[in-house]
Order: C-alpha cells, then sequence, then structure tokens
C-alpha cells in the first residue's frame, strides 16, 4: 500500500467517495505482490478478492455489484424471518441472574441464521467466510492466510461450474459479516454504557446504529490508465463515522455512498430496529460492574494508518443480567 492521507472532514470524504476519479485500490494486486516475492500461488485469493466489489471499478465492478444486488434483494424477507427468529430468543437468553457474551452467545448465530438465506441454492460455510474476511487483514499471518487460500483452492475446484456464482456469495458473506457483527457489538455496548443501571424497557435506543464497525475507507486517485494504482502515493483514508461529525452526518456516511454504498444496508438497518424494540420490552438491567467489551481496534494513529483495510472486531460484549 503507498503512504496513507488521512481525512476527517466530512465534505472531503464525501466529495472522494462520489468522485469518478477516485477508486478503491485492488487488493488483488496486494496478493500477486506477495505471491511473487514468496513464490506462493495466491490464485484462488485473487479471485474471490476480483469477486469483492470494494475493491473493484469500472464493468467488473458494475457486474458483482449487480449479481449481488440481485441476491440481497431474494435473501431479504427470508434473512428477515430468520433474523426475527433469533431475536425473540433474547428474553430468555437475558433472563436475570444469567452471564452472557452477546456476540458468540446472541449476533454469530443472529448472523448465521440470516446468512443461511443468500439468495440462491448454494450453501455456503460460514466459518470460510470468517476465514476470508482475514484475508484483508493486516495483522494475519501468512500461515494462516495461505490455509485460506487452500480452502478457497477447495471452495473454487469442488465445483468449477459454479465458482463463480458461489464466489459472489462468499464474497457476498464476506462483505456483510464482520460489519454487522462488529456495528452490532459496538452499538449495543455504547447503549448499555450509556444506560447502566436502568431497566432495558426505560433504555433510549437510537433509531440507527451509533457505532461503525467500518470507520474509514481508502480511495486512490485514478491515473489517466484509469487504474487505482498502489504505488500512486495518492491515496486517502476518507472517515465514515467519527465522533467529530454531527448525527446527522454521521447517519449519511454509516453506509458510504456513491458507487460502493453498502448493498446490505436495507437489512442491516432491520435487524438493527428489531434488536432494540425487542430489548425496549425486557425489564431487567445490565449490571455495571459486569459490562466488558474487547476490541481489535489498533490503539495508536501510526498502527490506524498501517492497516490496508479497517474493520472493528469486537471480540467479547459480556454481559451480567440483573432484575
Ligand atoms: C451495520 C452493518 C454494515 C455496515 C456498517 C456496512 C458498511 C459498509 C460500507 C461503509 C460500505 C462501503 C465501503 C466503501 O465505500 O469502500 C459497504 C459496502 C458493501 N456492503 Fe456493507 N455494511 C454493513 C452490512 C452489510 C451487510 C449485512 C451486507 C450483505 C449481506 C453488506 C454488503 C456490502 C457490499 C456487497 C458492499 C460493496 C458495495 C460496492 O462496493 O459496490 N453490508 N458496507
Amino acid at each position: 500500500m503507498p503512504e496513507i492521507a488521512l481525512t476527517d472532514s466530512f465534505a472531503e470524504s464525501k466529495r472522494l467517495l462520489k468522485s469518478k476519479d477516485h477508486q478503491p485500490f485492488s487488493m488483488a494486486e496486494q496478493y500477486r505482490i506477495i505471491g511473487k516475492r514468496l513464490g506462493v500461488d495466491f490464485s484462488p485469493t485473487i479471485r474471490l478478492l476480483e469477486t469483492l466489489p470494494v475493491f473493484l471499478h469500472g464493468s467488473r465492478h458494475a457486474d458483482v455489484r449487480r449479481s449481488m444486488a440481485i441476491n440481497l434483494s431474494a435473501a431479504r424477507e427470508p434473512q428477515e424471518c430468520a433474523a426475527q427468529q433469533i431475536v425473540d430468543g433474547l428474553p430468555e437468553l437475558l433472563a436475570p441472574g444469567r452471564s452472557v457474551d452477546l456476540i458468540e452467545d446472541f449476533i454469530r448465530p443472529l448472523r448465521n441464521a440470516m446468512f443461511v438465506h443468500n439468495g440462491t441454492s448454494f450453501t455456503i460455510d460460514q466459518d470460510l467466510s470468517d476465514k476470508a474476511t482475514k484475508l484483508f487483514d493486516d495483522r494475519s499471518r501468512l500461515k494462516e492466510r495461505m490455509e485460506t487460500n487452500e480452502r478457497l483452492r477447495e471452495f473454487i475446484e469442488s465445483e468449477p461450474n459454479t465458482a463463480d456464482q458461489r464466489l459472489i456469495v462468499l464474497g457476498q458473506n464476506v462483505l456483510g459479516a464482520t460489519p454487522l457483527i462488529g456495528s452490532m457489538g459496538l452499538s449495543l455496548h455504547a447503549v448499555f454504557s450509556a444506560n447502566l443501571g436502568k431497566s432495558l424497557k426505560n433504555t433510549s435506543y437510537p433509531k440507527r446504529y451509533p457505532v461503525s464497525a467500518v470507520p474509514s475507507t481508502d480511495r486512490i486517485l485514478t491515473l489517466d490508465s484509469g487504474h487505482a494504482d498502489a504505488d500512486s502515493h495518492q491515496a486517502t483514508r476518507c472517515v465514515l463515522h467519527s465522533k467529530g461529525y454531527s448525527r446527522e452526518e454521521n447517519d449519511e456516511m454509516f453506509f458510504g455512498m456513491g458507487e460502493h454504498a453498502c448493498l446490505g444496508r436495507p437489512i442491516a438497518n432491520a435487524v438493527w430496529s428489531m434488536v432494540t424494540t425487542k430489548l425496549a420490552s425486557l425489564d431487567v438491567t445490565i449490571l455495571s460492574s459486569n459490562l466488558t467489551m474487547e476490541t481489535d481496534m489498533p490503539e495508536t494513529r501510526e498502527d490506524y494508518l498501517a492497516m490496508t483495510v479497517l474493520f472493528i472486531r469486537p471480540r467479547s460484549l459480556k454481559v451480567e443480567i440483573g432484575p
């Protein structure tokens, strides 16, 4: 990756996201370079990355985005029903006296139930989606990436005729899972922290997620060739979500904007509304001493800027329920 400049101005971030001259960088290109340097065949990984619209532009982006939009639109209703069933289990999960990790015990099962429905007849292994997300986390070890690369090879070779369609479904799961799990976890933590000691029934819930697991995204100035060249040293990290933005600005930018605006926005918003409606019906409290969250957010600005792509992953969100 080139050196990254940071823009935390709402107007400038918006301008860059809407600008035709700025494109996402090519993650596949990064793997071509690493593969060449190390003598590793990363072609399965590269094939998946060339199916993730966040890293594409031009006609390839338009084609993949269209296919994902069709799948996600067909998946919307069954995903909502599946989500509602898990949400309906919240009263039992959050019964007085229980200690719960909301990430493991609620949000992951919620994601798993939803993503079984993907708008096609293909079944995609959630574990492979989770592992594939780590392919664009700089902190992942090479060994781990190579193992995922081999699992992708098996995934592709198991049925070569349908590989392109299945990669699109895997891609939509990869792009949806971490932002959804992360934003739900971070947002619930923020709501609970601000309402400690109050019954969930008397807690005020924002209409939109108050915290994002995708707080920024990168754009690179396109050269005359039309390619976003990762070595052009003109990369900008656009802040999408920030304490420095007004609530309206954060809401407007939460799911990105322009050509790459999030395709999961309707379902993600529907699920937030389902979850908060159910929580608002529960007459229990979250005990203050036992509300803890662990995340993998980089601690320093240097570490943050050194990351190629930033998703914040809450590892756990532990709560203890009182009467
Ligand atoms: C609260 C949850 C979510 C958040 C905060 C979120 C956020 C975002 C953001 C900021 C982008 C734009 C990235 C950029 O411009 O570089 C994006 C793109 C995308 N999101 Fe989401 N997302 C969420 C949930 C989902 C879900 C549930 C799905 C699918 C099941 C999904 C699918 C996608 C896809 C396919 C794109 C790529 C669009 C493109 O590049 O054309 N997202 N998301």
